[in-house]
């Protein structure tokens, strides 16, 4: 599962990707992409693209985009829209592998 203290445990890897997401490392790629988001935080590398989170968030937060190469899946759900998150917790829920942490503090 997801680090839920990933904040204190990672380092910034980068603080904005190309869908304005903050990385947490540690990255190597394309087998390791680290924890993607802040608020709501999807560990990509446990992620396996059952894609739950994507049908079920309310508010559309997430967002698939193609990590070739991964050995757990070549697809993950980014969270592209993490501003308009409602904190109902429906994505923490539903992912099979608790890949997601939403930090509704
Ligand atoms: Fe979407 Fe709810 Fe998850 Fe927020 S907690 S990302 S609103 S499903
Ligand atoms: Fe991935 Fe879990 Fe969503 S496996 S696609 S974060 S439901």
């Amino acid at each position: 599962a997801i680090d839920a203290n990933f904040e204190q445990n990672r380092e910034i890897h980068e603080e904005e990707n190309e869908h304005g997401v903050t990385v947490w490392g540690p990255v190597d790629p394309p087998e390791q992409l680290g924890i993607h988001g802040t608020h709501v935080a999807v560990d990509f590398d446990i992620c396996l693209a059952d894609g739950a989170c994507l049908e079920d968030c309310p508010v559309d937060v997430f967002e698939w985009v193609d990590t070739p190469g991964h050995p757990e899946s070549e697809i993950k759900a980014e969270p592209a829209h993490e501003e308009q998150c409602i904190d109902c917790m429906l994505c923490v829920d539903v992912c099979p592998v608790d890949a997601i942490d939403v930090d509704s503090g």
